[in-house]
This record gives structure tokens, sequence and C-alpha cells, in this order.
């Protein structure tokens, strides 16, 4: 991890992070329960954090991916199920 300050796309809007932070903890300060549930409507978050769950499913630069196993990287485009 670098830690140096770097931008990504979050739902379009423009973060400022640090380079190599798990993306769970972005989600978690910028828009915690980043998702509904298609069943119930109660929003959704990380649970296992360790990849097991998918509760933690977002889009990043175009492929549908679990952000507890992602690092925050230069230019990311993250997409979380409120942006619909
Ligand atoms: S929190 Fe369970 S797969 Fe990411």
């Amino acid at each position: 991890m670098s830690g140096r300050e770097v931008r990504i796309l979050l739902d379009g809007a423009a973060v400022n992070c640090t380079e190599g932070l798990p993306l769970t903890e972005v989600l978690s300060a910028r828009a915690p329960g980043w998702r509904y549930s298609p069943k119930l409507g109660a929003p959704r978050g990380m649970f296992c954090g360790m990849g097991l769950c998918m509760e933690c499913a977002v889009e990043v630069d175009g492929r549908w991916t679990r952000a507890c196993l992602e690092r925050v990287r230069p230019d990311m485009n993250v997409r979380t199920g409120m942006a619909e």
C-alpha cells in the first residue's frame, strides 16, 4: 500500500481516498448500506469481509466483483447498487 491520495469515481462522483485501502472502507464511509436487498428492500453491505457471502457486490470498471476483495487504485470506477 503506497498511502498516496488518488481519485476514484463512486457512483459517478469523484472521491479522493488512499491508494491500497480496502474498497469496503471507502464504501462504509461514503455509502453505508451500498445496495438493497432485492427481496426486502433493506440496505445491505459488508458481512463476511473475506469474499464468501457476496453481500458486498459492486461493479468495478464494468465488472461485478466483491468489494471486500478490492483495493483502491487510481481512477477505478465503482458503481454500487444504490446508483440505480
Ligand atoms: S463481505 Fe462477504 S463477500 Fe465481501
